[in-house]
């Protein structure tokens, strides 16, 4: 049983394979967290204790009990108003603008399989695979019940938080903040990592030790972002890639959210993550909900490649789904960067064409063949084909793609609308403005209110007539802005915090119906690259754009930090041109090739401008891309090297489950004269076990590899690559 109720002790406990989730029901009915790590057994609130803190205010009905005190006391779920001081998970105003708010336990029930929630993305499993605990949390004054959802997911190590709260009084409540998950720790020296960025340089990898005062960061921008993401760490401060404990927090929603690390008075140390609490407000009318999305929380007591590994498994089978989440997708080219505005049909079907001869098997139609969309100033909104400027139906055009013995996938930016556009035109109340305010541009386009559901219902249908008359198999989902002026005239209002809420609940409700009609459908998430890169987003496209940046050696930085939470198969990648689009930098073909493998691989410019030796180059990446894409995303992904701290090479390699072969891709940085040598170590082999080389024919035992580890090869010129494949004997 994953999840047991020691009556006795008033104990939940709740473990997976590695790990235990312990929760308590104290002599209040308060429930208080007591612990999260390596597994254990029996009840471990006795490392609590309480003492008199001054200024630390107790209970009513602690009585005389002065060292009873919200402020100090771990607990599940915090609130605003008990008397706790430090960030809370909940803070809730009354129809009086009275805040404070008290949770006491109720009851709680235990179910098989892994719950669900309404309009959102969560974490799947067979019944069998999985079980839910409920607790229920009532505020007698408010008359507010919180119902607390965990998932335990015992062999891949996961629980997994969301929470449901519901007025149950007969007035007007707000929420001002409404966290997913809150997780206190008694004792300890933290650090988190966080994974930052900005267009073109999406989640670079920070760490950032926890002191006293809180550590925040989020979202602001409707959106996860391109500038903080939603998956954090919170470390011990000795902790590093293959030793120490660690804490992983993912949160499945796509929209604006906040992570705060505080470390309190008496140096314990409160992790939040949830929807962001600024401009919150969120109204709950008599008997409504909400919902705080889902996190998912994995834990590793042997430092940071297990717990990636642990997320890449959770994420590849119990949040991924599709008829591509397990298998091969087709390797790509994508005219954006070979044409960009500038393409007809004729231009589409020659690059294709020079592609499929080189073994390459879809062609995707990037943005511009829609309305009047010659530029990004217009046509957003107008999901008609422009066929002057295609020379035919999209019908004839996939058809003379799919002639080719190809694929064809197309781009689509539902969510927005450019003021130069028919919809704009007739529809100028669909986009966020406010009334009698100019509205901040961003790309020269506007935000469509996808909260309302006639407007998503429009966007669909119009898209899905086009879909209906092509044969489509990849749909690219971009959307190229934050959001502003949150307003919507038809809602009566609502705060700012309610609409981008309703607006994630909107785009996810147009994804879910895109796929349910096309269930075949390959679905790519994108928003300007990775700034929507989270585990919300993954729930309906098994692979995204990662980054717009598609310079190679910009790009080890970009995905490095990627897969401390996302698998490989999640990784949008493309070899571009050079020099590069966005850096300018000249990088080799083969460099270019091996560090887009890692991921879904594909390419991003006109082969037909290449030489004829690059040519042979790309059917030979070709060629190794389905030779190895089985170990790329089925096989354990080590970081061999920190892509922060060593400027002299990028290291990294996949092995198989079963030890049975290896793939390890290497990257050179500096080029300086007579320098010393460089020196990798293998990891995921088996000891005993002798590995072939299979370019060189050289034999190694797994210890060797594992532990002597290999010299980097000394290649002449700065942002060299090679790969090295080892076959177990
Ligand atoms: C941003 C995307 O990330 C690019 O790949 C491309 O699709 C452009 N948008 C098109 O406008």
């Amino acid at each position: 049983m994953a999840i047991l109720w020691n009556e006795q002790d008033k104990t939940l406990t709740l473990h997976t394979k590695h790990t235990s989730y312990q929760m308590k029901v104290d002599k209040l009915g308060i429930l208080l967290h007591t612990y999260y790590g390596s597994s254990i057994q029996g009840d471990t609130s006795y490392a609590i204790v309480c003492q008199d803190r001054g200024f630390s205010g107790n209970p009513y009905d602690a009585e005389n009990d002065r060292t009873y005190s919200m402020d100090v006391l771990p607990q599940e779920y915090p609130c605003h108003g008990s008397g706790d001081y430090r960030t809370t998970a909940l803070s809730v105003t009354d129809h009086n603008n009275v805040s404070g708010c008290d949770l006491r336990y109720v009851g709680h029930t235990i179910q098989s399989g892994k719950y669900s929630l309404p309009n959102l993305p969560a974490v799947y499993a067979e019944e069998k695979n999985a079980q839910t605990l409920i607790v229920t949390l009532r505020d007698a004054w408010l008359n507010l019940q919180v119902e607390l959802y965990y998932g335990v997911l015992e062999d891949t190590d996961t629980i997994t938080r969301a929470a449901v709260i519901k007025n149950c009084g007969e007035q007007t409540v707000t929420l001002n903040s409404a966290y997913s998950s809150s997780v206190d720790f008694l004792n300890g020296k933290y650090d988190l990592l966080h994974f930052h960025g900005r267009h073109g340089a999406e989640r670079t990898k920070e760490r950032t030790h926890i002191d006293h005062g809180m550590f925040s960061i989020g979202s602001r921008r409707g959106t996860s972002s391109h500038q903080h993401n939603p998956f954090v760490i919170l470390s011990r401060s000795e902790t590093v890639e293959q030793f120490g404990e660690c804490w992983g927090f993912s949160l499945l929603y796509s929209g604006s959210f906040s992570c705060v690390a505080e470390q309190d008075q008496m140096n314990q140390t409160r992790l939040l993550l949830g929807v962001q609490p600024e401009r919150f407000n969120y109204t709950l009318c008599p008997q409504e909900s909400f919902v705080a999305p889902e996190v998912a929380m994995i834990y590793s007591e042997q430092g940071f490649e297990t717990l990636s590994h642990r997320y890449h498994e959770l994420i590849r089978s119990h949040v991924c789904r599709g008829s591509y989440q397990f298998s091969r997708r087709p390797i790509l080219i994508n005219n954006w960067e070979a044409t960009y505005f500038d393409f007809d049909g004729e231009k589409l079907i020659k690059i294709a064409k020079q592609a499929s001869e080189l073994g390459v098997e879809m062609m995707v139609l990037d943005d511009g063949w829609f309305g009047s969309r010659n530029s990004d100033n217009s046509g957003l909104g107008d999901w008609w084909v422009n066929e002057e400027k295609m020379q035919g139906s999209m019908k004839e055009v996939s058809e003379k793609i799919n002639a080719l013995g190809m694929k064809f996938g197309l781009w689509i930016e539902p969510e927005m609308v450019n003021e130069d556009s028919d919809l704009y035109r007739a529809h100028p109340d669909w986009a966020f403005t406010i009334p009698g305010k100019k509205p901040v541009r961003s790309r020269n386009q506007l935000v469509l209110d996808f909260s309302r559901k006639e407007v998503v219902d429009h966007i669909l249908d119009s898209i899905c007539k086009v879909l209906d008359n092509a044969n489509v198999a990849y749909i690219k989902m971009d959307m190229n802005r934050s959001i502003n002026d949150v307003c919507t005239a038809a809602q009566g209002m609502p705060s700012e915090g309610k609409i981008l809420y309703q607006y994630v609940l909107g785009v996810y409700s147009f994804m879910e119906r895109l796929l349910q009609r096309y269930p075949d459908l390959l679905l790519e998430g994108c928003s300007g690259g990775g700034g929507r890169f989270d585990a919300g987003m993954l729930y309906y496209c098994p692979q995204i754009w990662c980054s717009d940046n598609t310079d190679a050696i910009a790009r080890l930085h970009i995905q490095y930090g990627t897969s401390f939470g996302y698998p490989i198969s999640a990784v949008g990648s493309h070899v571009s041109t050079v020099p590069n689009h966005q850096t300018g930098r000249v990088v080799d073909f083969n460099t270019r090739g091996i560090v887009a493998m890692p991921g879904s691989f594909g390419y991003e410019l006109d082969l037909n401008l290449i030489s004829a030796e690059e040519k042979e180059q790309v059917k030979q990446q070709v060629e190794n891309y389905k030779k190895y894409w089985h170990l790329l995303h089925n096989g354990r992904y080590y970081r061999l090297t920190d892509c922060e701290q060593d400027s002299e090479k990028a290291v990294w390699m996949f092995a198989a489950k079963d030890g049975s072969e290896a793939l390890v891709q290497v990257v050179t940085c500096n080029t300086n004269c007579n320098s010393p040598i460089e020196y990798f170590r293998c990891r995921g082999l088996q000891p005993d076990a002798v590995y072939c080389e299979q370019e060189s024919g050289k034999e190694y035992y797994g210890s060797t590899l594992m532990n002597v580890g290999l010299p980097v090869r000394t290649i002449s010129g700065e942002y060299k690559a090679y790969q090295l494949h080892f076959v177990r004997k």
